[in-house]
């Protein structure tokens, strides 16, 4: 199984995706937790590029996030999956798809064909998005922003808005949580999605 945790800086996704890991090994299952941009070597140095590095062409940025998510998919999750392991992953695809495709204007179906070919089409089974406004998710990023979180409140909206396109277009893969509820309260209801889900 492949489950993948999307949202904006600060809506708890990191927090979900950790305590899914812990209770699904608590019931026996091997489980891989990754996070992207990273989770490999070469995807830790892309990650300094993308959120310490210079400016960059919006394309540029698309195909940088598709690049670590490539080495991703090849070396770390699909070598899991095949062994029978679980997948859990602090964002993947469709961080690119609300962040590039839409706030950046790319064009969603754009940047998916683009992370298509880089991923081989691999897809989670299940993707929980944590929403929260744009306020609440400025509030919670603290006091060192990344070059992304560094983007106003209007980007912070569209990248909300593209989740939220994102889980109408893929309305059995992704799932539209409220993020502002309580941390145990939210795994509980992810934990019984995940059930019916599969
Ligand atoms: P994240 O690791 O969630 O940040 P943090 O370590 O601060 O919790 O993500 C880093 C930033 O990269 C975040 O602002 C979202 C952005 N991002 C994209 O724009 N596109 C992508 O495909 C991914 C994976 C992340």
């Amino acid at each position: 199984m492949f489950v993948t945790f999307e949202g904006l800086d600060g809506s708890g996704k990191t927090t979900q995706a950790e305590l899914l890991a812990e209770a699904l090994r608590g019931e026996g299952h091997s489980v891989i937790a990754t996070r992207e941009p990273g989770g490999t070597p070469l995807g830790e140095e892309v990650r300094r590029l993308l959120l310490e590095g210079m400016e960059m062409s919006a394309w540029a940025e698309a195909a940088l996030f598709a690049a670590a998510r490539a080495e991703l998919v090849e070396r770390v999750i699909a070598r899991a999956l095949e062994a029978g392991h679980d997948v859990v992953s602090d964002r993947y695809v469709d961080s690119s798809l609300a962040y590039q495709g839409h706030a950046r204007d790319l064009g969603i179906d754009e940047v998916y064909e683009l992370n298509r070919v880089a991923t081989r089409g691999l897809l989670p089974d299940v993707t929980f998005v944590l929403e929260v406004d744009p306020d609440t998710s400025a509030a919670r990023v603290g006091k060192s922003p990344d070059r992304i979180e560094r983007e106003g409140r209007d980007f912070r909206q569209r990248v909300l808005d593209g989740y939220r396109i994102v889980a109408r277009k893929y309305p059995n893969r992704v799932l539209l949580l409220d993020g502002t509820r309580p941390a145990a309260e939210l795994h509980e209801e992810i934990r019984g999605r995940l059930r019916e889900h599969l």
